[in-house]
């Protein structure tokens, strides 16, 4: 067992007052809760304005997710602070209007789909490692993978390098953002009145439709090329073509617009977060890199049958998934009452889903806040995979992007790491923190140097 414990933010006390937990709150949705979360099979929060319940039994997260996920739409506070950019998106819709959303969005990230996207984020990954060959010193590892994560998403979506003047536009608004607006705020736990009138940070908005005219701009020239039979055969093409298999009916430019929205947001945020991890995982756990850059050395096959060679570096990238889980907590709402665990759950109770606490659950994983990617391997860790292990959330929900950030992760891992050796910058311990995904409070700082001799 490795003796260093990977970076987790410290609890709570048990007991805080409503006022305290506010304030902790604002700064950052993990160190707001108590440790007990990490024993607990659920919790309730129940204060005088609201009442809500984290769930983290296994057969409960089952039954919300994959057994009965009508009864537990996707929570409106959600949506509140994210509708100015998103507007209908597939991540804030419930009922029909979400399910034609799926008939149509999911033919574009089938498995057989991803080899034709392969070769495009093959290029991103080498254009990321281009781009850290030139750097001296340490080296804000966040920041390059952001840029890598978006420029995936740019070239798989619209066949356009993130160095595209639209594109790189909309990767910097978004970053502003992102800084504004959260995306699981304090309002998912405090559910206000509906005459409540709600307040965005300045300059949300304005973002918001700065990245919508943009994203329109893309979708626009889009749809004139699918038109004139010129267009390439990328995802935003796919997609833009797809008819319903139900009513026949494809997206028009202002559903595509809310659709790619979403798939920036959700597919470069968590893609990010979770290789900067990795990465930085890495770096404290040395035999783990070697034994990823020595694998690495398969990539020099450039086809996709390389990535199935790149079993560490996904043991690697699922274990940071767990530690780290790019998306904390997911919120749902009770649509009836029900009684679980012996304890009344009132209509309209928002229902916490935590992979953070899931993830690191003492009575479910050994050695639950290790760093362990051979874990896979054994009982307990396939079992807990089956039951515990939710970083894509599961069932009918489950996100469009799973698959494809499963290839997307490791090879960039591993492309990285078989070009480079790096190492922790001292003094610089990473602090888990929510934003808008798991990041670190400070960036996540490493050293690179170029391996001598080169494995390729
Ligand atoms: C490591 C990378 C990723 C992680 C950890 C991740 C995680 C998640 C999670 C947990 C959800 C469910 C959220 C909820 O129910 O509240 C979700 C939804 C979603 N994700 Fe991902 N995601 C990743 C990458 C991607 C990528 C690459 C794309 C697209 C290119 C994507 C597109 C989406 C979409 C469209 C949804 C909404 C699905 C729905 O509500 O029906 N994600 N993701």
């Amino acid at each position: 067992m490795t003796p260093v414990l990977p970076p987790k933010p410290s609890a709570r006390p048990d007991r805080v007052s409503l006022w305290r937990y506010v304030k902790l709150f604002r700064q950052d949705l993990l160190s707001a809760q108590p440790a007990k979360l990490y024993r607990a099979w659920m919790a309730e929060f129940r204060t005088p304005f609201f009442r809500s319940f984290l769930v983290n039994q296994p057969e409960l997260v089952k039954l919300l997710l994959k057994e009965r996920p009508d009864d537990f739409p996707k929570s409106d506070r959600i949506a509140e602070g994210l509708k100015p950019l998103l507007g209908n998106s597939v991540f804030l819709t419930n009922g029909d209007a979400w399910k034609r959303q799926r008939r149509i969005i999911d033919p574009a990230f089938e498995g057989g789909r991803l080899k034709d996207t392969f070769p495009a984020m093959r290029a991103a990954a080498e254009a990321a490692v281009a781009r850290l060959e030139g750097r001296q010193g340490p080296v804000e590892i966040e920041e390059e993978t952001s840029h890598a994560a978006a420029d995936v998403i740019f070239r798989t979506l619209f066949s356009i390098p993130i160095e595209h003047e639209v594109a790189g536009r909309v990767f910097t608004r978004f970053r502003d953002y992102q800084r504004s607006q959260p995306l699981l705020n304090l309002a998912a736990f405090v559910p206000l009145p509906r005459w409540v009138p709600r307040f965005f940070r300045r300059g949300t908005r304005r973002n918001a439709a700065e990245i919508r005219a943009l994203i329109e701009q893309l979708t626009a020239e889009r749809m004139a090329a699918i038109k004139a039979g010129t267009a390439p055969d990328d995802l935003a093409t796919k997609i833009m073509t797809t008819r319903d298999p139900e009513t026949g009916s494809t997206f028009d430019t202002a559903e595509m617009v809310d659709q790619v929205a979403i798939f920036f947001l959700a597919g470069h945020e968590t893609s990010a977060s979770a290789l900067a991890w990795a990465l930085y995982l890495m770096a404290l756990y040395p035999e783990w890199q070697e034994k990823v850059a020595a694998e690495a050395a398969a990539l020099e096959d450039e086809s996709f049958a390389a990535v199935s060679k790149l079993k560490i570096s996904r043991d690697v990238f699922r274990e940071t998934l767990r530690l780290y889980p790019p998306v904390p907590m997911m919120v749902r709402e009770a649509a009836c009452p029900e009684r679980f665990r012996n304890r009344a759950v009132p209509e309209g109770a928002q229902m916490v889903l935590s992979p953070w606490h899931l993830h690191r659950h003492e009575r479910l994983w050994e050695n639950p806040d290790g760093f362990d990617p051979a874990r896979w391997q054994t009982e307990n860790g396939k079992q807990c995979q089956r039951d515990a292990y939710i970083p894509f959330s599961a069932g009918s929900r489950v996100c469009t992007g799973a698959g494809f950030a499963m290839v997307e992760g490791p090879l960039i891992l591993s492309m990285i790491l078989r070009r480079f050796r790096i190492e922790p910058v001292e003094g610089k311990t990473p602090v888990p923190v929510a934003h808008l995904t798991v990041r670190s409070k400070n960036g996540i700082w490493l050293r690179l140097s170029p391996r001598q001799p080169k494995l390729f």
